[in-house]
């Protein structure tokens, strides 16, 4: 990673846990100071959920910056990209007074989504039965598999008909056969999918721009620019959970592979975690919590997904995750989300190793097969009382909620520094902003 002294002034922002940390909440509120936020990964299966002008929205595919008139936005080429949400979105926030007019680009080379890419994901988990992965079903999977198999109809295509008709056509062949064939399933008609993305081409046709090229722009400029990632690390396809995981590098290096950046753009990488852990969908999860203290953990934070609804599972912090997460995905500092949802929490554990058939350690297994074997071990500690709701000053938390963030600080090895104690912007306690130099 590039010295923090060096002239580059982009920040990579990630999840470091398994999703939902509040990314959303805290690119929009970095966004202040930033003149362009970009994804790089992931699709619509992201839910980022941003409050603006009082009123909650949940952003699937544009990025968390959009809702500030002056952030350019970005979406590189590693996001998967379904242009029904797309334009859908860019609808929803025009509805509200955004205009995001000559400020949102995307890249040409974004693999598309496809109808048959959603009917195959879907498809696919029903079929699993309970070794389903429990994704979000907005055919990501499908969509990547496309990518790496070279067969994937890309957003740059749409420009060029006939060329696009028959490749959606050799697509769409291949996923009618596994829809009828292995699955059973429905099959999606090809012509109409051709219309009705052929008729997307005109409003999609001023978004596309060179992302990388406006990227190098951006640097060489000495503008600042935010990386929104999508998902986090312990869903990542090589070093998240395997099998139970999203298909995209959510690590920091996706925002590289992702959009086309040089590294020496990047000058830190912010990991968002909550103060405890939260997980959607299927897979291991030494912490998690099935009591009461599980159920209001739940209650008090919130917990359903913003993409489907679903209940997410609660749990105590796993430092042993994060650490390695931080690891992987080449994390540099903290920010921690949520310590209002631990008011009143009496005792706190968090987790600092695991015990396993061959002994307690302190890392994750190498074998991520026996992580689902994994029982936590715990260090306990006192909470708090009184409210850290709302509260923007460090000094003005209650002592034992600083002892908490100091504890997780030196767990994980990494200094926290943002604190946020709601889902508000300014329920923030900024304790060095990424973009001071
Ligand atoms: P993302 O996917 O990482 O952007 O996170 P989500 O938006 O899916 O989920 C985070 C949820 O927590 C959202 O409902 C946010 O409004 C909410 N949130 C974010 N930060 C805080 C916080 O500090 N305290 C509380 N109580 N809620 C928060
Ligand atoms: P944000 O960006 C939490 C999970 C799904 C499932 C697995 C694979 O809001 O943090 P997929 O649809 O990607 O094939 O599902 O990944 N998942 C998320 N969990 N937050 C997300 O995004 C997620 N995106 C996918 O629940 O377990
Ligand atoms: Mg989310």
């Amino acid at each position: 990673m590039p010295d923090a002294s060096t002239s580059a002034r982009g920040v990579v922002l990630i999840g470091a846990q398994w999703g939902d940390e509040g990314k959303g909440k805290v690119v929009d509120l970095i966004a202040g100071r930033c003149d362009a936020v970009v994804r790089f990964q992931g699709g619509h299966n992201a839910g980022h959920t941003v409050i603006h002008d009082g009123e909650t929205l949940v952003l699937h595919l544009l990025p968390s910056g959009i809702l500030n008139p002056r952030v350019e936005c970005l979406i590189g080429n590693g996001v998967a990209l379904y242009l029904p949400q797309l334009f859908r979105e860019l609808a929803s926030i025009r509805e509200r007074g955004v205009d995001p007019a000559g400020r949102l680009f995307v890249s040409p080379d974004c693999p598309l989504i496809l109808p048959s890419h959603i009917a195959l994901d879907r498809a696919r988990e029903s079929h699993a039965g309970r070794a389903r992965i429990g994704t979000t079903g907005r055919g990501i999977g499908p969509a990547y598999e496309d990518k790496a198999a070279r067969r994937a109809v890309r957003a740059g295509e749409l420009f060029a008909p006939e060329a696009f008709r028959r490749r959606l056509g050799a697509a769409l062949d291949l996923h009618n056969f596994m829809l009828e064939n292995y699955y059973g399933a429905e099959t999606v008609d090809p012509d109409q999918v051709v219309e009705e993305w052929l008729a997307l081409a005109g409003e999609l046709r001023p978004l596309i721009a060179d992302v990388a090229g406006r990227l190098e722009r951006l640097n060489a400029q000495g503008r600042a620019v935010l990386f929104e990632g999508a998902q986090g690390v312990m869903l990542d396809i090589d070093h998240g959970t395997y099998p139970y995981v999203t298909s995209s590098s959510t690590v920091a290096a996706g925002a590289l592979a992702g959009t086309g950046a040089h590294l020496a753009q990047l000058r830190e990488v912010v990991g968002v975690v909550k103060a405890y852990t939260t997980r959607v969908g299927e897979g291991p999860f030494p912490t998690e919590l099935q009591d009461e203290v599980g159920e209001r953990l739940a209650r008090e934070g919130a917990e359903w997904g913003a993409t489907t609804g679903r209940p997410r599972r609660c749990g105590w912090f796993d430092a042993v995750a994060v650490r390695s997460a931080a690891q992987r995905g080449s994390i540099d500092s903290l920010c921690i989300t949520k310590l209002d949802v631990l008011d009143g929490v009496h005792p706190l554990r968090i987790c600092t190793g695991y015990r396993t058939e061959g002994g307690a350690i302190d890392t994750r297994p190498v074998l991520m097969n026996r992580y689902a074997e994994c029982e936590p071990c715990y260090e306990q500690m006192d909470g708090w009382s009184g409210r850290t709701r709302g509260i923007s000053r460090w000094e003005d938390l209650p002592a034992g909620a600083r002892a908490y963030i100091e504890k997780l600080e030196a767990l994980v090895g990494l200094e926290a520094c943002i604190v946020s104690t709601g889902p508000a912007r300014e329920e923030t306690i900024v304790r060095r902003h990424p973009f001071d130099s």
